[in-house]
């Protein structure tokens, strides 16, 4: 072992180049069992620097390459090279970003980046803060909007306020759910909207369901617009949605995580029109763009409300008497002491490739969607769920030979209900491809490819998926599926 641990830091580029060439599989998946009995994982005994390379090399064999084209498992894939540098930059800097102190330049960058941010959405004046993920940012958000309603909230807590409720669609993510608990409203005071076939939220019933709440003496504090959804890519109409808020002075958040990438685009940035309305919105560029994880940005329209909200006022960190100007310390916006500079990893791609640059590739990675819906569109066997693309989402069936013609009762459905997942399976094990399956709504279990800005993927990639999924569809038999 090298006490300081150099030699062996120099080798690990080398290592990781040698297991993101294409020669090496997307998967090579092995039953958690089955990988605990290969990997060398105990950690008491040490061992020299070779030994820890074999250890290395084995651990990068079994991981998934998440930047290949055949990874659609995920809304994130590939990472953009730029902001894979300044990952590592990031890392061999080893700072947080809460202080302009131990943290200058960044500061300075991640201040840049809000303000950038904030004009392309044009919710510009207002503030935000790069956060770990999604949920995060939400969680930012509400937390806002709670504070701007009811600022006893932080002395005081919940038990101050009145009976609140959060609105959000049928279709939009997960997280509203973990924050109602973790804030302190319960997953009851979530109220879920239907949506239409294409994934929006009803605008009457969220009407009607705003009007009932109030009726009933509750307070209405947010609705959760999603610009993007998970599965189905959709956007909900965010003008309408904008315009109850207003009527009934809710806080209107918007869910860009998914879909926030096309206000880069100059042909689809229309799609997110409405959204320069929110009081928040929140951005994952670790998602659709491409930055690496974790990278996530939460907006906020009021200036200083996030500072008003989060703020501790640590004297020990967040000292006033220091000899430069103080208001460059941001840390104290954010729930997280110690947080990692995200913001640089953005900045590095889009230094590099300018507002222009970021648009060829939404532009394009919308066009490669639209091209694997066509495909789907036309190809024997294949079913969409839905046949217009919102976000590069293209949600469809494969249906082997042996079930088509037959009556789609409800019996079939339950069979493709289970076909899905056994093609996942298939092509998950022979490596071909990892692609996102789900059950949405009423409908069984079908696929989600999901497209990204990186890697760039050909016309002729998306061919071979879908030929993948052919394939695995078509060496399924009825017993396979008992
Ligand atoms: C629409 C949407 N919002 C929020 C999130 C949560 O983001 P994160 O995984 O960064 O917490 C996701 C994750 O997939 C998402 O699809």
């Amino acid at each position: 072992m090298d006490l300081n641990g150099h030699t062996f830091l120099a080798k690990v580029l080398n290592i990781v180049n040698e297991n993101k060439s294409e020669n090496s599989p997307l998967i090579d998946f092995k039953h958690p069992h089955e990988l605990e009995a290969i990997l060398d994982l105990d950690v008491s005994k040490g061992c020299t620097d070779a030994e820890l390379e074999k250890c290395v090399r084995e651990v990068l064999q079994y991981s998934v390459k998440t930047d290949r084209a055949t990874f659609k498992n995920q809304l994130y894939g590939g990472m953009d090279p730029y902001g894979l540098s300044g990952a590592w930059i990031a890392e061999a800097f080893n700072t947080s970003q809460y202080t302009f102190e131990v943290a200058p330049a960044f500061t300075l960058i991640e201040l840049t980046m809000i303000r950038h941010i904030s004009r392309l959405f044009g919710i510009s004046g207002g503030d935000g803060i790069f956060s770990p993920g999604g949920s995060m940012s939400l969680f930012y958000s509400i937390v806002a909007a709670r504070y701007k309603a009811f600022p006893e909230v932080k002395s005081k807590g919940m038990r101050a306020l009145p009976d609140m409720v959060l609105f959000t669609s049928e279709d939009s993510h997960y997280s509203i759910k973990k924050a109602a608990h973790w804030l302190g409203f319960g997953t009851e005071s979530v109220r879920v909207i239907k949506t239409n076939a294409r994934g929006q939220m009803l605008v009457d019933e969220l009407d009607s369901e705003l009007q009932k709440e109030r009726s009933l003496g509750r307070y209405p504090l947010l609705v959760n617009a999603t610009a993007g959804t998970t599965v189905l890519g959709a956007i909900d109409d965010l003008p309408a949605i904008a315009e109850l808020c207003k009527k009934y002075g809710v806080w209107m958040h918007v869910d860009a995580c998914w879909g926030g990438s096309l206000i880069l685009s100059s042909k689809y940035k229309h799609t997110l029109s409405g959204i320069e309305s929110a009081d928040s919105m929140s951005w994952n560029p670790h998602k659709m763009a491409g930055a690496p994880l974790q990278c996530s940005v939460a907006l906020v329209r009021e200036r200083g409300l996030l500072h008003a909200a989060n703020a501790a006022a640590a004297t020990y960190l967040f000292h006033r008497d220091r000899f430069y100007d103080t208001r460059y310390d941001t840390g104290d916006k954010s729930v997280q002491c110690g947080r990692k500079i995200d913001a640089f990893k953005l900045w590095m791609m889009w230094k590099a490739r300018g507002d222009s640059g970021l648009c060829l590739l939404a532009d394009y990675t919308m066009s490669i969607a639209q091209f694997c819906l066509q495909s789907v569109s036309t190809r024997p066997g294949f079913r969409l769920v839905s046949d217009t693309l919102q976000c590069p989402n293209v949600c469809f069936w494969y249906i082997p030979t042996f079930m088509r013609g037959a009556e789609e009762d409800a019996g079939w459905w339950e069979l493709m209900h289970k076909i899905t997942p056994k093609i996942k399976e298939l092509l998950t094990l022979s490596s071909r491809l990892m692609v996102a399956y789900s059950p949405l709504r009423e409908y069984k279990n079908f696929f989600r490819m999901a497209f990204t800005f990186h890697p760039v993927v050909k016309e002729n990639q998306v061919l071979e998926m879908l030929q993948a999924i052919e394939d695995c569809g078509e060496s399924i038999t009825m017993p396979m599926l008992l």
